[in-house]
């Protein structure tokens, strides 16, 4: 498939954007091995999600669709989960399958994982690793660092300190989720601190979970099914945001905005890029998760420097945000951002390449990427190379480019964003964005 993008002026209204993906895949993983009934409202029904419940649904969860985003996830409880009958295929989504490594690592059984050719790339060692040492075997492609990967847990689950050597949230959710089943609790540190939906959800399933900075420890013990109601994810509302900061006129309004502070880190580079961008805090949507109303009107943007404890909180936003410094006057700097490198694509090398297409200079550096704007950007045939978050990003410059952009291998937006060009055609008054198949 891929996206006719026509430029638009004005982009103006209110959108609600579809559920967080981090706090979906969670919701179904902790459902499915809690004791009782979760119930999950506003479940993000995107490709990456849904392979997390087919996978827990293979190992003995018991899943019923009540209604749009809308599920009842019976758990087995601790000891309930059983050996899939078959391979688990994680598609896309990193973190269907590093969650749920951390959860096999304690299964007594065997399961393999695989996924689609972006994520049998991507790195495993990370979470393989800690959980060796912890008691799981774990061997696959590329020594055991690669897709597909077989699984065994332990008999019994050593409990360990980990430091990991990236700020990961994956890699601290495998952790401390292996940790559950621990003989003492299990602690992980981090360089910088990722997003921390893991620990607010287990402590709403039950579990005991301390947090300092860049730290957290869980203490073993079963979960208790809880109700979880899911937030827009703000990564899908930043594709918006900037739409919204770019565009000539108009003015875009996105309600429900999951807001966790270990994800805002694009309200407050926005804010310093000079933003009109106003988040008020409405009644939380859940105790879990705060969420917001989030307001931008189109703005002169300038330069700004995003680097240290701020890249985790932004790390999948890098894309548009590459967009956005192109609109502004004045340097964009982004370092200490090699993680970037293995995500669904190396999205450094992306964005300098399909940007480059649409006659955007970016400078590639190591771990990170230099803008000088503002550019002109001339529309271009591109492609995503089937990364959703490089699709929605050229999307969004094409709306601000001259000309109409080509977007090649667009399905892939439906690991996260499902509606997507719908939501912007709305916006635009009129058919912006044409999915086409070819
Ligand atoms: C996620 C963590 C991040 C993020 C990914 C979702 C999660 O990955 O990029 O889209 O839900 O835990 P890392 O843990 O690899 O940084």
């Amino acid at each position: 498939m891929r996206l006719r993008v026509r430029p638009v002026a004005r982009l103006a209204g209110s959108a609600r954007v579809p559920g967080d993906k981090s706090i979906s895949h969670r919701a179904a993983l902790f459902g499915a091995i809690a004791d009782g009934v979760t119930e999950v409202e506003g479940f993000l029904e995107s490709e990456d999600c849904l392979r997390t419940l087919t996978a827990v649904e293979a190992m003995g969860a018991e899943i019923t669709r009540k209604g749009p985003g809308q599920y009842r996830i019976a758990g087995t409880g601790a000891r309930g989960f059983t050996e899939p009958a078959d391979v688990v295929d994680c598609g896309n989504s990193g973190t269907t399958a590093r969650l749920l490594i951390g959860v096999l690592a304690a299964q007594p059984f065997h399961t393999v994982l695989t996924g689609d050719g972006s994520l049998r790339r991507r790195p495993m060692a990370r979470v393989a690793e800690p959980l060796r040492r912890m008691g799981a075997t774990i061997d696959g492609r590329a020594q055991g660092t690669r897709l597909p990967l077989a699984v065994r847990g332990g008999e019994r689950v050593r409990a360990i300190e980990h430091v990991s050597a990236v700020a990961s949230a994956q890699v601290k959710s495998a952790v401390l989720l292996a940790g559950l089943w621990a003989d003492a609790p299990v602690s992980v540190r981090e360089p910088a601190a990722s997003r921390d939906h893991t620990e607010r959800m287990l402590r709403a399933f039950g579990a005991r979970v301390e947090t300092g900075e860049c730290r957290a420890t869980v203490t073993p013990g079963p979960l208790r099914a809880a109700s979880v109601r899911v937030p827009g994810d703000i990564s899908s509302a930043a594709f918006l945001m900037v739409a919204g900061l770019v565009a000539r006129e108009g003015g875009v309004r996105l309600t429900e905005v999951g807001v966790n502070p270990t994800r805002t880190g694009i309200v407050d580079v926005l804010h310093a890029m000079g933003a009109m961008l106003a988040v008020e805090t409405a009644a939380p949507a859940s105790e879990l998760e705060p969420a917001a109303t989030v307001r931008v009107a189109p703005s002169a943007l300038r330069g700004t420097t995003i680097a240290g404890a701020t890249i985790p909180r932004l790390i999948d936003e890098v894309p548009v945000l590459a967009v956005a410094a192109l609109a502004a006057e004045g340097l964009t700097e982004v370092r200490d951002a090699a993680e970037l490198r293995v995500k669904e694509s190396d999205r450094i090398a992306a964005i300098v390449r399909e940007l480059g297409k649409m006659g955007a200079r970016v400078e590639d550096r190591p771990d990170g990427l230099a803008i000088r704007g503002p550019q002109r950007l001339t529309g271009a045939h591109v492609t995503s190379g089937g990364d959703h978050r490089m699709a929605m990003a050229l999307a969004v410059a094409g709306l601000i480019a001259e000309g109409e952009t080509l977007i090649d291998d667009v399905g892939c937006i439906e690991t996260s964003f499902p509606g997507f060009a719908e939501a912007i055609n709305t916006l635009a008054g009129g058919p912006a964005l044409v999915v086409e198949s070819c």
